[in-house]
């Protein structure tokens, strides 16, 4: 049996794999310029990774007799590229943060199923993390750069 406080990390994390599945699927759809155009089909490739991961979640939510949220957490689709990919790349580092918690928690109850589930998706969401990092690389947003 595990606790209430695993099942609440693990919905936690449905929550936000919602919320980001539909933020990349809307970016993609709603990106603009030469560079945005370029780029989009990585925001849709994404995006189904997390819908997939959303649904991985609800699952084992489902098979530990928890009910999975479908309430996503607040969606942020952004207007520039640069405004999207660092929004982006925050989401992912809070999804590391709370995967990394989650598994020490699984851990400690001795939930080997559900600490390997997260290991994956972890593993997938420190990838993700990666390439909005390296997409970033040398751009710098027109509307925060100090006034010379
Ligand atoms: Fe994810
Ligand atoms: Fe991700």
């Amino acid at each position: 049996m595990v606790s209430r406080k695993l099942l609440e990390l693990l919905n936690k994390g449905v929550a936000r794999e919602l919320q980001v599945s539909i933020q990349y699927m809307w970016q993609h759809v709603q990106v603009t310029g030469i560079e945005g155009v370029l780029v989009r089909h990585i925001f849709k490739e994404i995006a189904i990774s997390e819908m997939k991961h959303a649904e991985e979640l609800a699952e084992r939510i489902s098979r530990l007799n928890g009910i999975p949220t479908e309430k996503p957490e607040p969606i942020f689709v952004g207007g520039s590229l640069i405004e999207m990919l660092k929004q982006d790349q925050q989401n992912e580092e809070d999804a590391i943060r709370l995967y990394k918690s989650t598994i020490q928690v699984a851990e400690l109850e001795g939930d080997v199923t559900t600490r390997g589930l997260l290991e994956k998706i972890l593993s997938d969401e420190e990838t993700h993390v990666d390439i909005f990092g390296k997409m970033l690389v040398g751009k710098t947003d027109p509307f925060t750069q100090p006034n010379l």
